[in-house]
């Protein structure tokens, strides 16, 4: 029998802005989950980063599973009507179609889903970011799957040596899923020409070389892409199972260290350095800044373990000391360059009707 882990995001409002879901919305979510979903999941953790819910939900019934997602949707609707009844700010952001209507994919979650056949030791993460854009894990995936610098199984192992299949997704268009799939290491400089850009292209899912396996689902739909216009930002979430084919724990982590700049913060409309935070982290600083925060999980026969906590630990508040200081010194500059987005990734917000408005005739003279 096979195990499904399902995770789901969704922003269902914050209090005071975008800053944290309230506790009573916690408490909707997971009463719901606790008294109608016990049948259907054999397990689940409930967490927020930022102003993001995520439920993550092991069960036996495969991938797209219309109950599941159904019942994890409804979970999500719970928690907005909760967000709703308090007032909170853009409650019910990202649920932005009142009515079920077939496939949940697309009616706003971030949808993270894997399947497999258990190892007799399966070791996996879920890392969930807010205030940026799915491209966030781009960094940090290249590195643990694809770099020796970072992955040393892949110098080490004979279970990494042949190394990764990437899939990558060009999040920017909107009339299918348009993606590619590249091999490492002897597409390195494709794959890197297409990472660059987060804004653009994400990693929606890595496959190993050696047995096929995935290791890696992210989610990547972008809802304006969806909607036909902004409601969320499409803050990530993402599967990783760790350890034997596939990189160690410390491999996918070690990255994160860097606190690559991303896009999202203020307005989803700025640049601001990746920070791993603990779960359960609100943002505060300039609407951010962008957070990650991961939990560390085993699971047998679809029951989890306990969450460890994976940035909670003293290395992280040294490393989170150096990258707060990169968001500190890119916002120095305030609206200028590269610390706010360009105009292109701007397309959806007042900035291009203002410069339109100044494209006036030029002054005849007399
Ligand atoms: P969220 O996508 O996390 O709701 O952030 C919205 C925003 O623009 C904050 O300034
Ligand atoms: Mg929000
Ligand atoms: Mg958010």
């Amino acid at each position: 029998m096979k195990t499904t882990i399902s995770a789901f995001r969704a922003d269902l409002g914050g209090i005071g802005g975008h800053l944290r879901p309230s506790a009573k919305v916690c408490s909707a979510v997971s009463d719901y989950v606790r008294s109608e979903l016990h049948s259907l999941l054999k397990d689940t953790d409930i967490s927020f980063t930022g102003d993001d819910m995520t439920i993550v939900a092991t069960h036996t019934q495969g991938c797209n599973d219309r109950a599941v997602h159904e019942g994890l949707m409804e979970a999500l609707r719970c928690g907005a009507r909760q967000a709703a009844e308090e007032g909170l700010y853009g409650a019910g952001q990202d649920l932005y179609r009142e009515a079920f209507s077939g496939a949940v994919r697309g009616l706003g979650p971030g949808i993270a889903e894997l399947c497999f056949e258990e190892r007799p030791n399966e070791a996996f993460l879920v890392l969930t970011a807010d205030k940026t854009r799915p491209g966030a894990f781009n960094l940090p995936f290249y590195l643990a799957f694809a770099d020796p610098m970072v992955c040393a199984g892949l110098l080490l192992s004979r279970k990494l040596h042949q190394g990764f299949r990437f899939v990558i997704m060009d999040v920017a268009y909107a009339a299918h899923d348009r993606v590619v799939s590249l091999e490492a290491p002897q597409d390195l400089y494709d794959m890197a020409a297409l990472l660059r850009s987060p804004e653009r292209f994400a990693i929606e899912a890595i496959f190993s070389r050696t047995t096929g396996d995935q290791s890696v689902a992210v989610s990547t739909a972008r809802l304006h892409n969806v909607a036909g216009f902004v409601t969320g930002r499409d803050d990530p979430v993402a599967i990783v199972r760790v350890q034997d084919h596939f990189p160690s724990t410390g491999e996918v982590l070690a990255p994160f260290a860097i606190g690559p700049f991303v896009p999202g913060f203020l307005r989803g409309s700025h640049a601001g350095a990746l920070l791993p935070v603990r779960r359960n982290t609100g943002v505060s600083f300039f609407d951010g800044p962008p957070i990650v925060s991961g939990a560390a999980f085993c699971v047998k026969q679809a029951r989890l373990t306990d969450a460890v906590d994976v940035f909670d630990h003293p290395f992280w508040d040294h490393a989170a000391q150096q990258i707060a200081e990169k968001t500190v010194s890119i916002r120095h500059q305030g609206f200028f360059g590269n610390a706010m987005l360009t105009l292109d990734e701007l397309s959806q917000s007042d900035i291009i009707n203002i410069i339109r408005e100044l494209d006036r005739p030029a002054r005849i003279p007399l």
